[in-house]
């Protein structure tokens, strides 16, 4: 920014914080976007070292996710202040959802004239917000670049591959994101590796997630219960894929108990396809409603395995050292496989049954924590906007 370049030409005296400040005198102007039930743990830490660092720093909520179970919670938890906006988009086609956060967050970013806007991850919310900045002149930093999938059918991925080209600093989880970003032509000077944002609010919030005794509210032991979570469309969406993953998992309750907290996605398409039932009457699948973060985090660090299709579990099982079964063709996540505890399963129910088998005999892959999630990436993004 022009602020930054004159600070580091003409005021080398000045403090690091002087530098923030622009002509008019006043703070660098950052706005940090959320949208969905994932951005919320990434954003936290974020936007608190924003506040800490000086910074004029906003938060907008846009309201893609908007039950109290799904988002709320979520700000009570993580000691997220109350978002300076909310766009209120909520539900709607992706067509639909992207254009309404287009169009109220225009007006949001002519209104406000921030320096930056910060959006993170790969949900609708994401592209929406960066497209708007990057095209009224507003700098995007995007946390969590350069993951991919390289499966295209996903609708995250196209918000990834997009942010990521529009984006004027991409801060990257892992090294797979940089060289990711650079077989698509990116330029290495906007790539900075900051680490994993939530594993800042895992670390921040571990400790007293498990103080308060959730294993005992829900008559669970530790290592005695798995844990499952789904909602990935192509999962959940089609019945010829849900019946037999529900059957595989109606298995796995056998040998463990299972806590399922159900996604409404989940839940809805459950029971459009007449299978909510034979999920209820499953002896040892204990369905209940998405839980808060600090329960699932709980739940998480004491499970014997954890089965999802979720992104962000499978970063959270790595740092946590517990095992996770991934229901998924592919991952945009692979350092969790090669350096953490997670194991690609697929959709196919044998595999995902042979797996959970080995994980009960075996008691499944132990790993190590990846370089730079060390609870210090929000402290790395505020240096990269300072220097952006
Ligand atoms: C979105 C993200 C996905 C992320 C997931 C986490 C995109 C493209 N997808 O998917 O990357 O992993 O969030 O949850 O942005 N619904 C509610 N209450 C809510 C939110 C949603 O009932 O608070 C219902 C909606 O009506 C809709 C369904 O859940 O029918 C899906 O919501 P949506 O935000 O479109 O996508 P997710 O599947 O949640």
């Amino acid at each position: 920014m022009i602020i930054h370049r004159q600070c580091q030409g003409e005021a080398i005296n000045q403090s690091i914080n002087d530098c923030f400040e622009s002509e008019r005198g006043i703070p660098l102007k950052v706005i940090s976007v959320v949208g969905a039930r994932p951005n919320f743990m990434k954003v936290a830490p974020v936007h608190s070292a924003f506040l800490e660092a000086g910074f004029d720093a906003l938060l907008v909520h846009t309201g893609q996710h908007y039950d109290e179970k799904m988002s709320q919670v979520f700000f009570d938890q993580l000691g997220m202040p109350r978002p300076d906006v909310n766009l209120h988009v909520g539900s709607g086609s992706h067509a639909v959802q992207t254009a309404r956060v287009m169009e109220a967050f225009e007006k949001v970013v002519q209104a406000e004239q921030p320096d930056v806007v910060l959006v993170a991850g790969d949900v609708n919310s994401t592209i929406a917000c960066a497209l708007v900045s990057t095209k009224l002149g507003v700098k995007v930093a995007h946390l969590e670049a350069g993951l991919r999938s390289y499966d295209r059918a996903m609708p995250e991925e196209i918000n990834r591959v997009l942010t990521d080209q529009i984006s004027d600093v991409l801060l990257t989880p892992s090294a797979d994101g940089d060289e990711n970003l650079a077989k698509e032509g990116i330029e290495s000077s906007r790539v900075v590796r900051v680490g994993n944002a939530m594993i800042d609010s895992l670390l921040t919030h571990l400790e007293h997630a498990r103080s308060l005794n959730f294993l005992e509210s829900h008559a669970l032991e530790s290592r005695g219960y798995g844990l499952l979570t789904l909602h990935r469309p192509s999962n959940v969406d089609v019945k010829e894929v849900l019946e037999p993953l529900l059957e595989a998992l109606c298995e796995c309750a056998k040998r463990l108990p299972i806590v399922f907290p159900a996604h409404p996605r989940t839940r809805k398409q459950l029971t459009a396809f007449g299978l909510w039932e034979k999920v209820e009457n499953t002896q040892q699948l204990k369905v209940v409603e998405p839980l808060g973060y600090l329960e699932f985090l709980a739940l998480q660090s004491d499970a014997k395995v954890v089965m999802t299709d979720s992104g962000g579990i499978q970063e959270e099982t790595t740092a946590l050292g517990v095992p996770c079964l991934t229901i998924r063709e592919n991952t945009e996540r692979p350092i969790t496989i090669t350096e953490g505890t997670n194991t690609l399963v697929g959709v196919n129910p044998e595999n995902l049954l042979k797996a959970f088998d080995d994980i009960m005999e075996n008691g499944g892959k132990t790993g190590q924590v990846p370089e730079f999630w060390d609870g210090k990436t929000a402290q790395r993004v505020v240096k990269a906007i300072r220097e952006l």
